[in-house]
């Protein structure tokens, strides 16, 4: 059998498993105590409603379970999306539902773009840390990934700007809101004057924003893709996943003309169609008058969840335990234990030995190697303020049984 695998092409060696995935597995496996998905819980998906619109347009649109004659998805849906996101001021006014695709996800997304720019050996920046899964899309198509810090106010410009004027970067991939893993946003000021790069160097800015809308104290600065700045060389995904359901696969690509038909030909060539039916219900959904409501409703039980886990961190850990920043919305918490020199190796720990599981930095990081062992991303999204106070204990206990094994091996190897 192995034979065969020789005939696999050379794409195969670039591909390799998503750690998170493989943590997510092993959680649920053990059933421990859970930070570690970044996706809302069941409890916050609008089920009722959503169950009612599905099957409305079940009964009104049967004619949908057939492939539907645009690939690019639903019109209404794009429409729908095109209008919202104007009324917002996050897409351009003369761009219009022929420039938005809907995806299975921003994670197709991310796919489509880079297969769309990327040949073997091009660069692409990406902020450190990051969305580990994006890395994999890029990496699928040969990018070499290059990092750009984050400070306060986002990515640096300095350091873009450095490995920019080295040699050509093809697209920098940036979360401006409620980053993931980091939870920062990048300051209006800090996008136009990364807009000003991209345009002196002539890269491509693909702006992953799955997390606006969950915002806690206030809303974010507006899109890249919206700035009068932007010449068009900014590509926006959106995502239903994290205000709706990630189970019903729905996203979409905000591009401008000039690459709409190549991501569209993308799409024939590998899903060839997209689920209408679906796409109807959850147009019928947003339509129903309670997308408004359902929005500040996540976005009040997102921040209490926040809460609970920022007041059980206070509680268990001091500051020269477990150090972090108090994110202003999405799902994330990034902090470090200064001590900790592997954290690989300690959140398995942690799962097999106190039940509780947070996924270890260096994973968001496109040098693992060289990344700060003492990160973790926490999230909050699924996660009571009664499961923090009790996960959080289990995290103490679990980082200071692991600590006092490690300082005993190195006693005992000295
Ligand atoms: C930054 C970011 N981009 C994209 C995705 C993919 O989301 P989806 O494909 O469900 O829209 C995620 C999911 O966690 C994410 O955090």
């Amino acid at each position: 059998m192995d034979s065969f695998s020789e005939l696999l092409g050379a794409r195969h060696a670039r591909l390799y498993d998503s750690a998170i995935q493989d943590m997510i597995e092993l959680v649920h496996s053990s059933g421990a105590l859970s930070f570690t998905a970044g996706e809302p819980s069941i409890d916050l998906m609008p089920e009722q409603d959503l169950r009612k619109a599905l099957f409305k347009a079940f009964e009104n649109a049967r004619e949908l379970m057939g492939y539907y004659h645009d690939s690019s998805g639903l019109v209404e849906l794009r429409d729908w999306i095109a209008e919202w996101t104007k009324n917002e001021g996050l897409l351009p006014r003369h761009l219009n539902w022929e420039n938005i695709l809907l995806t299975t996800g921003s994670q197709e997304g991310l796919s489509l773009f880079t297969e769309a720019v990327i040949d073997h050996g091009d660069v692409v920046a990406v902020e450190n840390p990051s969305y580990p899964e994006a890395f994999l899309a890029f990496a699928k198509e040969g990018a070499s990934i290059e990092a750009v810090p984050i400070d306060d106010e986002g990515p640096s410009t300095e350091a873009l700007e450095n490995l920019a004027s080295r040699g050509h970067v093809k697209f920098f991939y940036t979360i401006p809101c409620f980053q993931n893993p980091s939870g920062s946003v990048t300051s209006l000021e800090r996008r136009k004057e990364i807009l000003e790069l991209a345009k002196h160097y002539n890269f491509l800015i693909l702006e992953d924003d799955p997390y606006r809308n969950l915002w806690f104290e206030e809303a974010p600065p507006t899109s890249y893709i919206s700035l009068h700045e932007n010449d068009g060389r900014v590509i926006y995904l959106g995502s239903f996943s994290k205000v709706v359901a990630p189970g019903i696969r729905c996203g979409w690509i905000a591009a401008p003309e000039w690459i709409f038909k190549t991501l569209h030909r993308l799409r024939v060539a590998t899903t060839l169609n997209l689920p209408a039916i679906l796409h109807l219900g959850l147009l019928e959904f947003l339509q129903s008058g309670g997308f408004t409501g359902h929005l500040e409703q996540l976005r009040k039980a997102y921040r209490a969840r926040r809460d609970g886990l920022v007041e059980a961190l206070h509680k268990h850990f001091n500051k020269s335990e477990f150090r972090f920043e108090i994110p202003k919305g999405g799902f994330f918490l990034w902090g470090e234990a200064p001590g900790l020199k592997d954290s690989d190796s300690f959140v398995k720990f942690a799962i097999q030995n106190e039940g509780v599981g947070v996924i270890a930095g260096k994973t968001f990081s496109p040098y693992p190697a060289k990344a700060n062992e003492g990160a973790i991303r926490l999230s909050f999204a699924k996660v009571s303020p009664e499961e923090a106070d009790e996960g959080c204990k289990r995290l103490k206990r679990a980082l200071s049984k692991y600590m006092n094994l490690t300082q005993e091996g190195a006693r005992t190897n000295e």
